[in-house]
């Protein structure tokens, strides 16, 4: 690992270099590019949730204006099978080209594409085909599932462990033990921009593709891999990105499809996903169900933790909410632990990552479960979870790189005010409006890929360095280019970084929050490399003020470097985020809408590279988290198993009113041993634990107790 690099910029609230180009419309998202002889295709997706197609009517589409071909299973290129993970150098979620035979699998999967030279004329035309099925019942509940299964692993992690005595552990007789069930629905994320694709053959074997990613680099591999390309003959660009959360991940089939279009027409081909397609195409956070059963001692030391998760999957899927792992695994400590994960397999479209996956529903389930055990104890529930806070990982027994979640609990307990709260659920009144108090842990992993930057410096003092990463709205043009400023030594104002594009050095997924780490830790590796080149041409590594003299003195424009980062696991140390969420709620008894009233976050996690982009992420993460406790599902027809919910006026996510005072602080010091900035990432942990402190303090004002998210305002009725 390098050697620490010396805070400057970071650590300090720089704004954001793309938000003149954001607020003045001159950023371009995937779909703005306008490519000469642009054609634009729809995709038609399937009305029912199982069976086959069988026939497809064309005709009156393909006579009507403007159209230039209608692709299906029968004329549709074939494309070598998928593959996922590291066998393709992508994400592939969706294990099954689009258009590849007759079969259907969910609601909403593509049946077929119209390709025109308008997007309205291709929607138009899609209405004209006469597609006819002959469907089956579909699988949609637990109990239907076409199979359940217990996977061993998932992501390389096991999704079944346990230690100790559980069954005895349970047993004592001088405990208080706790067990509930706790659900949570199907959420689809909504970011503002549409996935959004558009491909262009520049020759018969080379392909280049805007697309809405998370993942350049992998989306580059999958579509080499489908069409028999070399992967450096297919560019995928994506500058900016208007929001994921998870979404644009993995390579979903509607880029291969936009790819396949492009093929047949000859021509370069854009799509467009609507938002309801967004409710079958994209992914989304998966249905659980979790039983959770505590039990501690009488001064609240947790004895014994059974964790058990179910959740949903495709035929074509291949996803497991990691929700044990993200939770159970890593929060508290106790003699006996055990947690597993159950899958059931029904036709409705593949689950994938959304934000936290498995952290989010996992630590709703426990900071509840917490919840009802400190009520159980008759104990304050943030006393509970100080005195259950661990120096140690719960399974790996090893020690925390660092972990100031204590000071989370006593700063966050300060700045809200907690030494006021009364225990009693439904003792605390502002007029007639019910007022509850409910806290959470917060708790996400430190993660690490792969990555390779290029430094340019120049005799000017200006330097640019270059990685295919990316920026979903994070910041990381920001927070990047500041990494890279303090690792030369160079002031913020001198340096750029240029992402999100598959020409350059390898960049790792924008997902799993490790951005961060990643491609700072190259950054960090680079700027040692290139120091060691300016030292040969007698500049000092200290004094970058001696760097563009070297430069000159030696007759160079420039001087280049690379670097790269491989994470490697650290088997004596476990390396997490941890936070603590403290939330008020005010309830009307008459009409028991939920308001959110006050929030307060403290979070460690490492050293905060941007303070403003840092502060945005956690906000961010909150109010992901008071939709999840509220407002967001996703419901399928039980008849036909498409989404219902499928525009932003059926399925709810917040909108300004219903967000009030949020306020984030951040304590701890740089984690040095996770890497050279000592950063751990931020875009996931602001959600983990959230609806949990919301549905705890619905607790408090009302003395019910929903286990059932959202909590909307039938259930407090
Ligand atoms: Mo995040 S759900 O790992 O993009």
């Amino acid at each position: 690992m390098s050697a620490p690099i010396q805070a400057k910029s970071m650590g300090t609230a720089v704004s954001r270099v793309d938000g003149r180009l954001k607020v003045t419309g001159a950023a371009k998202y995937a779909g703005e590019f306008n490519l000469p002889n642009l054609t634009h295709v729809f995709a038609v997706t399937s009305t029912i949730s199982r069976g086959e197609i069988t026939g497809i009517d064309s005709a009156a589409a393909e006579k009507s204006p403007g159209v230039l071909a209608v692709l299906t299973h029968l004329n549709a290129p074939k494309l070598a099978e998928p593959k996922n993970g590291e066998k393709s150098g992508g994400i592939r979620i969706e294990q099954r080209n689009p258009l590849a035979d007759n079969k259907v699998y969910y609601g909403g999967q593509y049946v077929a594409a119209v390709v025109a030279e308008t997007s309205e004329q291709g929607r138009h035309a899609a209405a004209l085909l006469k597609i006819s099925y002959a469907p089956e019942t579909p699988a949609l509940t637990k109990e239907a599932a076409q199979k359940t299964e217990k996977p061993k692993k998932h992501l390389d992690e096991n999704l079944q462990q346990k230690k100790g005595d559980i069954a005895a552990g349970l047993a004592r007789t001088d405990i208080t033990k706790t067990e509930q069930t706790y659900s949570t629905p199907t959420e689809t994320h909504n970011p503002m921009e549409m996935h959004a694709t558009i491909a262009h053959w520049e020759a018969p074997d080379r392909l280049l593709v805007h697309d809405a990613q998370q993942y350049v680099k992998g989306a580059q591999a999958i579509i080499a891999q489908a069409f028999g390309l070399k992967k450096e003959n297919v560019r995928v660009i994506c500058p900016f990105v208007g929001g994921a959360f998870g979404c644009k991940g993995p390579t979903w089939p509607h880029t291969i499809l936009t790819a396949m279009a492009a093929k047949v027409v000859a021509r370069p081909v854009r799509l467009e996903l609507t938002r309801q397609q967004m409710f079958s195409g994209t992914g989304h956070r998966p249905e659980t169900i979790q039983t959770v059963a505590l039990a501690a001692t009488r001064d609240g030391k947790v004895q014994a933790i059974r964790h058990h998760s179910e959740m949903f999957d495709s035929p074509v899927g291949d996803w497991v909410e990691p929700t044990g792992i993200g939770s159970t695994n890593v929060l508290y400590d106790a003699p006996a632990i055990e947690f597993d994960h159950v899958v059931h397999v029904v036709n409705i479209a593949s689950p994938s990552f959304m934000r936290a996956p498995g952290e989010c529903p996992g630590t709703y389930a426990v900071e509840c479960a917490m919840d009802e055990l400190a009520y159980a104890l008759k104990m304050d529930p943030l006393k509970l979870r100080q005195v259950n806070n661990s120096p140690n990982h719960p399974m790996k027994g090893v020690p925390w790189s660092t972990k100031h979640l204590a000071e989370c609990y006593q700063l966050g307990a300060e700045k809200f005010g907690w030494s006021k709260r009364k225990h009693e659920p439904g003792s605390m009144k502002d007029g007639k409006l019910l007022v509850g108090w409910g806290v959470a842990t917060a708790t996400y992993p430190a993660r690490a890929f792969r990555a390779e930057v290029h430094i340019q410096l120049n005799a000017d003092g200006t330097a640019v360095a270059k990685s295919a990463a990316h920026d979903l709205g994070t910041g990381q043009w920001t927070s990047l280019a500041q990494i890279t400023a303090d690792a030369i030594g160079l002031p913020f104002e001198k340096v750029k970084f240029e992402l999100g594009d598959s020409a350059l050095p390898f960049g790792p997924v924008a997902g799993g929050s490790n951005t961060t780490a990643t491609v700072g830790s190259a950054i960090a590796d680079a700027a040692e490399n290139l120091k060691k080149k300016l030292v040969d041409l007698g500049a000092d590594a200290g004094k970058p003020e001696t760097f563009a003299d070297a430069l000159q003195r030696a007759g160079m424009k420039s001087l280049e470097a690379d670097g790269k980062f491989e994470h490697e696991e650290n088997e004596k140390l476990g390396f997490q985020s941890f936070g603590a969420h403290f939330c008020e709620v005010k309830i009307d008894p008459d009409l028991p809408t939920v308001r959110v009233t006050r929030w307060v976050s403290v979070m460690d996690c490492g050293r905060v590279v941007n303070l403003k982009t840092g502060r945005s992420q956690i906000l961010g993460g909150v109010v992901m988290g008071i939709g999840m406790a509220l407002e967001e599902e996703t419901v399928y027809d039980p008849a036909t198993g498409l989404p219902l919910t499928r525009n932003l006026a059926d399925y709810h996510v917040p909108v300004h009113a219903d967000i009030h005072d949020i306020e984030v602080h951040f304590v701890g010091e740089p984690d040095y041993k996770f890497n050279p900035m000592g950063a751990r990432g931020m875009g996931e942990i602001g959600i983990t634990g959230a609806a949990a402190a919301v549905a705890n303090a619905v607790y408090h004002a009302t003395g019910k107790r929903v286990r059932d998210l959202p909590i909307t305002p039938d259930k407090l009725m």
